[in-house]
């Protein structure tokens, strides 16, 4: 049996909730009426959740968690679209597309943080860089960035179980020659990087951000994402030696272009995406999110 946490939300805070669950690191939620079940990457982080959140946890069977795969639909973005792994989707051929299975880790591509990012990615390709991924997940962000012509993408996860995902994934993807996958430290993969992708949540970027901003070379770009509105403001001072470049938004979600002080701009990664422009309000800090353009119930994984 696999332990789940369970909260009680009440009725028509379903959506807070989960969006609390999803910054917290969970890898799947369910919404019920007012009532969530979301798993984390370890028994350990369901019951710091739980603890934190006034929830209970309790044991499911290992099939719920699954029970979600049985609807997933593609994820689709303007040049890029992120298919489920096991469905198969009838496509043209004048987009990208990207075949995940997110297994029990993040980054199926229905996350608006993960989807802020491939639209950047699509936007502005990161053709012949070498790229970072911290925090790869399913390696979604990676598999995108060698898709998109990235010379070299190192990515990497705290968590061991990514590792064998975001593989998979890279494999699958016929871009596992030019993904490296790994549970190195951000602090020990070095330095000469043109752009780095950080999905986290807050807590975790102000952690990592002056190991993430050593590791991109003078003038390279650092996207960030996982934020939501006003947190940026108390992430800015991690990232040591990098200037704001623009900030973007997606669905509630707040992201964030950074440049690194000295050296020139690397091609594509170097222009801020239109996408990076989009509702300035949003980006503002304000704490306003815009309505969401959410699914209604559903149970996912991110
Ligand atoms: C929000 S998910 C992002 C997954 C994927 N990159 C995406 O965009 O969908 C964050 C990931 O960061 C990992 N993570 C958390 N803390 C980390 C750290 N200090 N260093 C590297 N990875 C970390 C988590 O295990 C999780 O897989």
């Amino acid at each position: 049996m696999d332990l789940v946490l369970h909260w009680s939300t009440g009725p028509g805070a379903e959506e807070l909730g989960a969006d609390e669950l999803w910054g917290r690191g969970a890898t799947a939620v369910q919404l019920g009426d007012g009532v969530l079940l979301a798993s984390f990457p370890t028994e350990a982080a369901t019951r710091q959740a739980a603890s934190e959140l006034g929830a209970t946890v309790e044991e499911v069977d290992p099939a719920w968690q699954d029970a979600w795969k049985s609807f997933a639909e593609p994820v689709e973005l303007p040049g890029v679209v992120v298919t489920p792994a096991w469905r198969e989707v009838e496509l043209g051929a004048d987009r990208l597309s990207l075949s995940i299975d997110p297994g029990p880790v993040f980054g199926s591509g229905s996350h608006p943080s993960t989807r802020l990012l491939l639209g950047l990615l699509a936007e502005s390709p990161p053709s012949g860089l070498d790229v970072l991924d911290v925090g790869t997940g399913s390696g979604i962000l990676a598999v995108a960035a060698a898709l998109l012509g990235a010379a070299r993408v190192t990515a990497i996860d705290v968590d061991p179980a990514a590792v064998p995902v975001a593989r998979a994934n890279a494999a699958r993807n016929r871009v596992a020659g030019r993904v490296e996958v790994s549970t190195t430290a951000v602090s020990e993969v070095g330095g000469d990087h043109d752009l780095v992708l950080v999905n986290l949540t807050a807590g975790v970027h102000a952690e990592v951000g002056a190991d993430a901003a050593a590791a991109v070379r003078p003038g390279g770009r650092l996207w960030l994402a996982g934020l939501l509105p006003g947190q940026w403001r108390h992430v800015a001072g991690a990232y040591p030696g990098c200037k704001l470049v623009a900030e973007t938004a997606l669905d509630g979600w707040v992201g964030a272009i950074l440049a690194k002080a000295g050296g020139v701009a690397p091609t594509g990664a170097g222009s801020v995406p239109t996408a990076a422009r989009r509702s300035p309000r949003e980006a503002d800090g304000t704490g306003r999110p815009p309505a969401r353009s959410r699914r209604g119930r559903r149970s996912g994984s991110a």
